[in-house]
């Protein structure tokens, strides 16, 4: 393999520019051209495409957000749109492709595989950790660590005012930001979408804090939580328990920014000089991840297709610690 080219795709995360430093420094070392796809799945269909250097990725690691900027294309859900990315790519010679995000991207680059056979190889950045195939995925452990400086900070005035508060955090279909950040920032409850909490248990479980002297509560609360988004729950407890000085708190996009931690840094680093050197393998049609702190990697369909589980033993331990 004499040609690579590597995208950012999907919802940023911090520790993307981590991945393409390291498979680009990978490329550059085994003596790989690698190039560069701006916009995600758009600049591939427009040949928004740049060759790479190391020098190129230089001074990156520490930065959030993508340098090659990220896209969620519409065009490329559509056969004409793939046929136009594909010549671009065909016009450079690419004879492999390395691609950073979630499911989205994930299930594009499947597509793709299957009707152009470009080998390819995926790394799981996304802040939601929803992928089966990896313990954690690039900017989830950022994420999480803002959503908890956040919510330090609310718990102080949460107590100056004896006050509830519901605190959205990000994740859709995933409650990992949520159990986490909770945990770390001592919630009396957390909501996410893979386990019902109902209203009428979320009052009942503030309402034995309250009688145990407790004066202030923070719920965190998934964004796709089945009972609603936090503003939503926040109204239907309102009604039950007025007396109680209730606000809410959405952290939003802040979750999506900032210099990766650590462990983003270091995870980044090793499934993109991972993705590279198994697409040098020849590996296709798979993402990269790290499980039980071993390489690995799992096709496509299955890291996009089976569920990874909430720890049942994090879910326990909110309801213990909160007594
Ligand atoms: O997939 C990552 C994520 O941040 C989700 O947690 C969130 O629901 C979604 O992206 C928001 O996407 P957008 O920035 O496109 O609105």
């Amino acid at each position: 393999m004499k040609k690579v080219a590597i995208m950012t795709s999907g919802g940023d995360a911090p520790g993307m520019n981590a991945c393409v430093r390291a498979a680009v420094r990978g490329a550059v070392y085994h003596g790989i051209d690698i190039y560069g796809i701006y916009r995600g799945y758009d600049g591939m269909i427009e040949g928004d495409i740049v060759k790479l250097k190391s020098h190129s990725v230089s001074n990156i690691i520490q930065k959030g957000g993508t340098i090659l900027k990220s896209a969620r294309s519409e065009e490329f859900k559509t056969k004409e749109g793939r046929k136009k990315a594909f010549e671009h790519l065909q016009k450079l010679g690419i004879e492999g492709l390395i691609t950073i995000g979630g499911d989205g991207t994930f299930t594009g680059a499947k597509i793709f595989y299957e009707e152009y056979g470009i080998p390819t190889v995926g790394a799981p950045g996304t802040i939601d950790n929803d992928l089966y195939g990896t313990d954690y995925t690039i900017g989830f452990d950022t994420a999480v660590n803002t959503a908890l400086g956040a919510i330090d900070k609310i718990r102080d005035t949460a107590d100056s005012h004896n006050r509830l508060f519901f605190i959205e955090v990000m994740g859709r279909d995933s409650g990992y930001i949520a159990i986490r950040s909770g945990i770390g920032g001592g919630a009396e409850l957390v909501m996410v979408p893979e386990t019902s909490t109902s209203i009428k248990e979320v009052i009942s479980t503030l309402q034995e804090g309250w009688a145990r002297h407790k004066t202030s509560s923070i719920v965190v609360v998934a964004e796709g939580d089945e009972e609603g988004n936090a503003m939503e729950i926040a109204a239907k407890v309102k009604k039950a328990i007025s007396q109680k000085d209730i606000k809410v708190s959405i952290l939003g996009h802040i979750q999506r920014g900032g210099s990766p931690s650590a462990q983003d840094r270091i995870l980044a680093s090793r499934l993109g000089l991972g993705a590279l050197e198994g697409l040098m393998k020849g590996e296709k049609n798979v993402m990269a991840g790290i499980i039980n702190d071993k390489l690995v990697y799992t096709s496509f369909e299955d890291s996009i297709t089976k569920n990874k589980p909430l720890n049942q033993e994090l879910i326990h331990m909110v309801k213990v610690l909160s007594v």
